[in-house]
């Protein structure tokens, strides 16, 4: 017995795997600095935990439905109708063990051996693993301008066996966050190309510094083709306890069940309650979380911009900054892997190589630490720099 060949097409996360590194340089008691995990630095609010706490009490305890708890499902409803104007039927919604395994369960769900899939670069790393376990091929668009797809570089890449486009804003790496006119731009192509469905992972929507627009309310016309991703771990601080909850077509939801009961059976119910709460509950601390992202975002630019050889197009979302570096690049540093190598071995820093997300030539920086520690990170960035003197 041997494990299928798909695993083989298969990454490991290169940030899980450069976290690990860092931890041993720390353990062996060096000075280091990981900038390279996707996840809030604050904790998860108290009411959240309260609501949990409450829930195990009062023995919610017992398998939930496959799809999500009732509660959960309402309140994501309202979630949408609330903040991004868009009325969804309790049939339209399902709640996973986080937005991945929604994307997971969606792509399970829909796609045949070697059918085709959209994704733009720089993307998520799990849409090309996804891909990868399940047989489908991804055709990647690599834009041509400010990391953001043109309507015409959708129409180019759209073939026959096109069957999803994958598209995220707020985007982790690059914070790319697309305004309502350009998505309205992109969906006057996908109108054109019936057989494309959409899958809009919005994940990222509340840790953003321009307005939000979520794919569904900038096309309502394309209604029964997108599916919406969103979740609680980002938003909320919520990584750990693993919900994220998609909406879409009844079609779509009644496929992905049949998936998940057999994956997991649905997502924890203490965890669903507590999900809930932080949907119904204060969004104040939201806005902290923003303000406070926004306010590294900034500490970034100005810093970047006083490094010689590095740029970046200014991330308008999300807690990160994918930096161009292919001014650093020489016959010692010949690609990005070797640069965030040097930068983890040489100046403590770690950062995840661009082409993780099929960008080559950038690392990203995750802004979820405290500012101290991102200007230190960024000044022993800036001596890597003085020490290279790029051209
Ligand atoms: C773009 C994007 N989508 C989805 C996810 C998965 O989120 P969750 O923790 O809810 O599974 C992440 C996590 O890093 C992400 O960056």
């Amino acid at each position: 017995m041997r494990p299928i060949a798909r695993l083989a097409g298969v990454k490991a996360s290169a940030s899980a795997m450069l976290s690990e590194r860092a931890k041993a340089l720390r353990a062996a008691g060096q000075d280091v600095l990981d900038l390279g995990l996707g996840e809030p630095d604050f904790d998860t609010p108290a009411h959240i935990i309260e609501a949990a706490h409450q829930a195990a009490v009062a023995g919610q305890t017992r398998y939930p439905p496959t799809v999500g708890t009732l509660a959960l499902r309402q309140a994501v409803q309202d979630k949408f109708a609330r903040d991004n104007q868009l009325d969804f039927g309790l049939d339209q919604i399902i709640v996973s063990n986080g937005a991945k395994q929604v994307i997971f369960a969606a792509l399970m769900a829909t796609l045949e051996q070697d059918d085709e899939v959209l994704l733009v670069a720089p993307y998520f790393d799990s849409y090309r693993n996804i891909l990868a376990l399940l047989g489908a091929q991804r055709r990647v668009i690599q834009p041509a301008q400010n990391l953001r797809l043109q309507p015409h570089e959708l129409e180019a890449a759209i073939t026959p066996s096109t069957r999803w486009l994958l598209l995220n804003s707020p985007s982790n790496p690059a914070g790319v966050t697309y305004t309502r006119q350009e998505l309205q731009a992109l969906g006057e192509v996908l109108a054109r190309h019936p057989h494309v469905m959409i899958l809009a992972d919005e994940i990222y929507e509340h840790i953003v510094f321009s307005d939000f627009c979520a794919f569904a309310s900038a096309c309502p016309a394309l209604g029964e083709r997108i599916f919406t991703v969103n979740g609680v771990s980002k938003a909320y601080a919520m990584t750990g306890w693993r919900i994220g909850y998609g909406a879409g077509p009844a079609w779509l939801i009644k496929a992905m069940v049949t998936v998940q009961s057999q994956i997991s059976s649905g997502a924890c119910s203490i965890a669903q309650a507590a999900a809930a709460a932080a949907l119904n509950g204060p969004q104040h601390g939201v806005e902290d979380f923003c303000r406070a992202f926004q306010h590294r975002r900034d500490i970034v630019m100005q810093a970047i911009a006083d490094t010689p050889g590095l740029s970046l197009v200014r991330p308008d979302g999300a807690f990160y900054a994918l930096i161009n570096c292919q001014a650093w690049l020489s016959d010692a540093l010949p690609d990005d892997t070797a640069v965030a190598t040097a930068l983890l071995e040489r100046h403590g820093v770690a950062a995840v190589p661009g082409s993780t997300y099929e960008t080559a030539g950038h690392f990203r920086i995750s802004t979820a630490c405290a500012d101290e520690r991102l200007r230190d990170a960024l000044s022993r960035i800036r001596a890597m720099a003085e020490q290279l003197q790029p051209r």
